[in-house]
């Protein structure tokens, strides 16, 4: 009987010692178990693969690597190292400020790494562990052929990131969480910098390149 007691306030004690992370896990939980739509955890959904492949096979045409905003847990970046061609540079930009998990920001290091492995012992695919601002601060290689932005979801931040992308002479730009919604403040963004002049597939837009869907047929 004191066991029991004792193994219950144990459990209750550790409940309410962590509460504030559990709280914050249980929302995030409620967040994504009610917008799968529009999101898994955090990540693309099925409907946005189109996107990404739409917008790496844009960025094909031109030199210079592909840097991606906000790479969670990597799950993007492994997507964009399997469509881009073996010779293009990827670079992941990622800070673990935010997970939809709560796991600690040391850990969730250790996990996208270990998830990133293969792509970044074989796919020349790096890691840059640092806020976007830091980046584009010291960023000095050559312009990219594409950004994918899915970091700082607030108004400041996305426009943060296009405007470094549109100063660079970025050829294809791209983002997530196009949904006013849920994101009015990525949706402003993008329109005050592209008006209508951008695709969208499911949540992912997609600004400059050649869209592959406005190419004419070749007669057989
Ligand atoms: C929505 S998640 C990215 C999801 C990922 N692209 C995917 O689909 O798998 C946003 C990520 O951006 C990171 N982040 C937020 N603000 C950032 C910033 N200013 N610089 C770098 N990373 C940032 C967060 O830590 C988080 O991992």
């Amino acid at each position: 009987m004191f066991e029991k007691l004792s193994r219950r306030w144990r459990k209750w004690s550790t409940i309410w010692k962590h509460r504030r992370f559990i709280s914050e896990a249980v929302e995030w939980h409620a967040f994504f178990l009610a917008n799968r739509d529009v999101s898994v955890w955090g990540g693309v959904s099925e409907d946005d693969h189109r996107g990404l492949r739409e917008a790496v096979a844009r960025a094909a045409s031109f030199e210079g690597p592909i840097v991606e905003i906000g790479t969670l847990f990597g799950w993007t970046t492994q997507l964009l190292a399997s469509l881009k061609s073996p010779e293009k540079e990827l670079i992941a930009v990622e800070n673990f400020c935010w997970n939809p998990f709560c796991v600690p920001p040391d850990d969730h290091r250790v996990i996208t790494r270990r998830t990133l492995h293969y792509c970044l012992e074989h796919c020349r695919t790096r890691i840059f562990d640092g806020s976007s601002r830091e980046f584009y601060d010291t960023y000095a290689g050559r312009p990219p052929s594409m950004v994918f932005i899915d970091g700082d979801h607030s108004y400041q931040g996305v426009q943060a990131d296009i405007r470094w992308a549109r100063e660079q002479g970025v050829a294809v730009i791209a983002g997530h969480d196009y949904n006013a919604r849920l994101h009015q403040p990525i949706v402003r963004a993008v329109e005050e910098n592209f008006g209508s002049d951008i695709q969208v597939f499911g949540t992912v837009w997609i600004a400059g390149g050649e869209s592959r869907q406005a190419r004419p047929r070749l007669a057989a």
